[in-house]
């Protein structure tokens, strides 16, 4: 039974405090409901605004890639340093512990290999599945300029409108074919049909005159890390991009392919979380990786 509220205590209604009611924090995120909003809010810092994702879902076309032959030696050391984690279900039900908090962005299309037309994708991944192993977001490969253009445009905007059914964002990929200029002009184009068609993150590549390309996108753009660099490049590429307007990275084989993933991470963080320049951040690196 519910007990009557006996406190002698006087009651105060704060009368002279206006409730607060706050924009939120993340760029073109603020028309959302409460549960989508939270879940953006668990994969973007909502402190420095910013994530640092660590992506090792390759293996979803490509096998066991360098540095992910054993997911479970090489990544679990960095998934303290990762504020999100992308990856397949299938890694995720076989090789993370459920007792992880960081939250997950979980890879929702795939069908070809790398021995096939890479954008014939479908959607690969049921929405009561993703709400089941409680992701904080789905991610679809799209394939502007692409063979299969038209229907990787659809897998994502079938996704978008089952996200929207239960508060789950979709991060579009923006995905490049050989044949395709990776540059400002069509990075802008395929980021901003990504944004258009629903997207509430795009992942793309970072091309010079990038600020072009996340001002003309009205939702978080973080950026792939692409091949691997020296890593005092990949820190500079970092810097570069979220100085211009990224809301982050989503990096893979940067990190999991350095000579030390650990220190790697650790300074990618410093550069997207803490604003700290490259050559700071390489130094933390080099001291990381000597200890
Ligand atoms: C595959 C992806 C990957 O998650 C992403 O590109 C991998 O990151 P990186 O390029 O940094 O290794 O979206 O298309």
């Amino acid at each position: 039974m519910a007990e009557a509220d006996y406190s002698k205590k006087e009651k105060n209604y704060h009368t002279g405090i206006p409730q607060k009611s706050e924009a939120f924090f993340l760029k073109g995120s603020n028309a959302y409901d409460w549960g989508m909003k939270n879940r953006l809010a668990r994969i973007f810092n909502p402190k420095s605004g910013k994530t640092v994702m660590l992506a090792f879902d390759h293996g979803y076309f490509q096998g066991p890639t360098t540095g992910l032959e054993r997911v479970d030696v090489t990544i679990r050391p960095l998934i303290p340093y990762a504020d999100a984690l992308m990856l397949t279900r299938g890694i995720l039900r076989s090789v993370i512990e459920p007792s992880v908090t960081n939250s997950v962005v979980m890879r929702a299309s795939g069908g070809p290999s790398v021995l096939k037309e890479l954008s014939n994708e479908h959607i690969a991944v049921d929405m009561e599945d993703a709400l089941r192993m409680n992701v904080s977001a789905v991610a679809v490969q799209v394939f502007i300029g692409g063979e299969f253009e038209t229907q990787t445009v659809n897998n994502m905007t079938r996704l978008v409108d089952m996200g929207m059914r239960y508060g789950m964002p979709v991060l579009g990929v923006t995905a490049v074919g050989k044949e395709l200029t990776r540059d400002a002009r069509y990075i802008s184009l395929a980021s901003r049909i990504l944004a258009e068609l629903g997207a509430s993150i795009v992942k793309t590549y970072f091309v010079p005159d990038f600020e072009q390309v996340t001002a003309a996108c009205p939702v978080p753009i973080v950026i792939a890390g692409g091949k691997k660099l020296p890593e005092r490049e990949a820190l500079q590429m970092a810097r570069d991009a979220i100085d211009q307007g990224a809301s982050g990275v989503d990096m893979g084989r940067n990190i999991f392919q350095s000579d030390a993933p650990v220190a790697m991470i650790g300074a990618v963080r410093k550069v997207v979380h803490e604003k700290v320049g490259v050559k700071e951040a390489y130094e933390y690196y080099l001291d990381m990786k000597n200890k």
